[in-house]
């Protein structure tokens, strides 16, 4: 059996996190400089079905019968077992490497579960389509991350731009002309499953206010999606600024993530949002090409951890969601 790699990127949502979750149309692409990648090589002389695996998340030298039966490997395991129709898998090393940030809101969980469904099925010679690693890992978030729009795994999967509107088929984004943005990591570690309960305790508690603000979200998405399709980056800017400041109402900004904002806006950048679940994760920020390094070093000097470059544009590729 040859050894085999796969990979997924990151992603960022560009606008409608969240909001997403009631139903309300959301944009987002991937960042395919972050990668998690996955390396899978036959274990010929291990005992039937021992899978050793190498991960920055598990203790060094971890075999996957050491790990609880809840655990995402297991759950991968057992819901390719079910599509692939076979009983077991062959014993293996798995090494699973990433640049993604951990609790960074750039999809690392979701990046995971794609690079390793779509390893392990070519491993054993049955590769899925893209389509069926998208369900295995969107089945993976809904274990793990509560209601989960589904955003993540599709944009991640694809790894296209794309319009999404919870279970409908994603729409590939038209994107007239190539924009930069700016992704800076406040170094806050969050959990989306815990901003996205916290947002429904308070539409629960007043679901008329919530859900205008979502619906508003909601009308921001639908307008980027035309500004993309045939509008500048100045046309932009302004509905990025504005979600940021919906997604302060919804609760889920933080002090740093608002100073981060900031920062980028009065170091020349044209939009900036929180983006992802919020709560720690991360900003990004519309810049020209030419102010990108300006707008890194005054976030690096106002708490980012890290910053990223990423352009956003139309990639023609095989890939159809
Ligand atoms: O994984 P994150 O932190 O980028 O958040 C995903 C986006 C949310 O809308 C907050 C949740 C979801 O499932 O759509």
């Amino acid at each position: 059996m040859p050894a085999i790699s796969a990979s997924a990127p990151g992603k960022i949502i560009l606008l409608g996190e969240h909001a997403v979750v009631y139903g309300q149309p959301a944009i987002a692409a991937p960042v395919t400089s972050l990668r998690v990648k996955v390396y899978i090589q036959a274990a010929p002389t291990a005992p039937a079905g021992q899978v050793r695996i190498e991960s920055p998340a598990l203790p060094p030298d971890t075999t996957t019968d050491q790990l609880p039966p809840d655990h995402p490997i297991h759950q991968i395991f057992n819901l390719l077992c079910d599509a692939l129709g076979i009983a077991t898998f062959p014993a293996m090393r798995i090494k699973i490497t990433s640049t993604l940030p951990k609790g960074g809101g750039m999809g690392s969980s979701a990046a995971v579960s794609v690079a390793l469904a779509r390893g392990l099925s070519q491993f054993v010679g049955l590769p899925l389509a893209d389509e069926q690693v998208n369900r295995i890992a969107f089945e993976i978030e809904k274990h793990f991350h509560g209601t989960p729009s589904g955003i993540d795994n599709t944009v991640i999967t694809y790894a296209q731009p794309i319009y999404f509107v919870r279970g409908q088929q994603a729409q590939l984004l038209s994107i007239r002309q190539p924009l930069t943005l700016v992704i800076a990591d406040s170094g806050v570690e969050a959990s989306t499953a815990e901003m996205v309960g916290a947002v429904r305790q308070r539409w629960q508690a007043d679901p008329a206010h919530y859900e205008r603000l979502f619906s508003t979200i909601g009308t921001l998405v639908q307008q980027a999606r035309q500004i993309l399709a045939a509008g500048s980056a100045e046309q932009l800017a302004p509905l990025l600024n504005e979600n940021h400041r919906l997604l302060q109402q919804l609760g889920v900004s933080t002090p740093s993530l608002d100073r981060l904002a900031s920062a980028a806006l009065q170091h020349g950048a044209l939009g900036a949002k929180l983006s992802g679940g919020g709560g720690g994760g991360n900003i990004i920020a519309l810049v020209h090409s030419g102010d990108v390094q300006h707008v890194c070093a005054a976030l690096e000097q106002n708490g980012a951890a890290r910053t990223w470059i990423t352009t956003l544009q139309s990639t023609p590729s095989k890939f159809t969601p």
